[in-house]
């Protein structure tokens, strides 16, 4: 082959080379395009749509929403009261920049019992309410997900139903007796022969002279009870305790007497069936004021004394057991004078949603007194 025929053999080959090339580019970089924007055109997001990772559902934790903003975090329970030694699953529920709402099941979250002597918290969100844990104990849970925080609390309150059993004459008597939060009422009765271990003398001055049963309490709401004729006094309210504890066969002669002066219904309204009464559990006490001459009247209720037990009873952890206006469901009459001893939690619950001692039994939801 000549010269001249092998340069021109070398230019051929190097042009047929760079064609080859060019649709080999071609190809390849369209290729890449195409794949690149997904194989139709139809998939290619239309301007303004959300970027991917806010609109894949935080349910998945493999998913890409994992980075996604969280602006809120809220626990939830079906059940905001829960018996010693029961359990409730706990909810998450996160609120993300669009106000989309979603309940989180990952495995980013962070539980927390904060009170760990009252109950645990269990991977899932499972709260644990301790066996010793008393009616009013408040358990508090936090919950971290994402930088965010989250608090709920669940109050302790024992049920209704476990606390009561049907006696020989087909009584229904209560059965958790020296529960500070016992509920008695013209369903559920005391035992007749039921006397509090704990009574002791009240340090407070009383309406009338000589000794008596009747200037006793349970030493836990006496101590309650001292310290609030401690700040009444404090703040020139005349107070006076009446009648403190009163035995079964106490309750029983006044209620007899009743009975006769005014008749069953009449003494039904204002004077409890023996065993039916609050005063036989040391709980509860009679309060009255130099100013309505110590008589249990209900204009006390409209004395400053009066109305200074109502508004600060609760902080000391008493209730008025029979308001106004709640006469169908206590079964009694109007008594400002009536205090219980329900401990601070349940006291200021109760006082908050002005509702009775009977209905803080059925409330489901708990709202903070925090
Ligand atoms: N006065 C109240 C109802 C009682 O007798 O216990
Ligand atoms: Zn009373």
């Amino acid at each position: 082959m000549s010269k001249k025929r092998k340069r021109y053999r070398f230019f051929e080959m190097l042009l047929f080379l760079l064609i080859g090339a060019f649709f080999f580019l071609l190809f390849y970089g369209w290729g890449v395009h195409f794949i690149g924007k997904g194989a139709s055109p139809d998939r290619e997001k239309p301007e303004g749509e959300a970027p991917l990772e806010q609109d894949m559902s935080f349910g998945d934790t493999s998913s890409p929403a994992k980075t996604a903003e969280v602006e809120g975090l809220e626990i939830r329970a079906d059940h905001g009261f829960l018996p010693p030694g029961g359990e409730e699953k706990l909810t998450l529920v996160a609120t993300f920049a669009d106000q989309r709402q979603e309940q989180i099941d990952s495995e980013g979250i962070n539980y927390e019992m904060m009170d760990p002597n009252l109950g645990s918290i269990r991977k899932g969100g499972i709260v644990r309410v301790s066996p010793e844990a008393k009616t009013g104990d408040v358990l508090t849970v936090k919950a971290a997900y994402k930088g965010k925080i989250a608090e709920i609390q669940l109050m302790v309150r024992y049920s209704l139903e476990d606390t009561i059993k049907v006696d020989q004459t087909g009584k229904t008597v209560v059965t958790n007796l020296d529960d500070p939060v016992i509920l008695v009422n013209k369903e559920r009765n005391l035992p007749n022969d039921y006397i509090p271990s704990d009574l002791v003398p009240l340090k407070i001055p009383f309406s009338f002279q000589e000794e008596s049963p009747k200037k006793s309490l349970r030493k836990e709401a006496a101590e309650a009870l001292e310290a609030l004729f401690k700040k009444a006094a404090e703040e020139d309210m005349n107070l006076t305790g009446v009648s403190g504890f009163r035995s079964y066969s106490m309750q029983k002669s006044i209620y007899e007497n009743k009975i006769k002066t005014m008749g069953e219904e009449a003494a039904g309204r204002i004077s409890a069936f023996p065993g039916q009464s609050e005063h036989q559990t040391g709980l509860a006490i009679d309060i009255s004021s130099t100013s309505v001459g110590n008589r249990l009247v209900e204009n006390f209720g409209e004395t400053k004394e009066g109305k200074w037990l109502a508004e600060h009873a609760p902080d000391f952890g008493f209730i008025i057991r029979y308001p106004k206006g709640k006469e169908e469901i206590t079964g009694y009459s109007y008594e400002p004078w009536h205090i219980r001893y329900v401990g601070v939690n349940v006291a200021k619950e109760i006082a908050k949603r002005k509702i009775t001692l009977d209905e803080f039994f059925a409330l489901d939801t708990f709202e903070t007194t925090q």
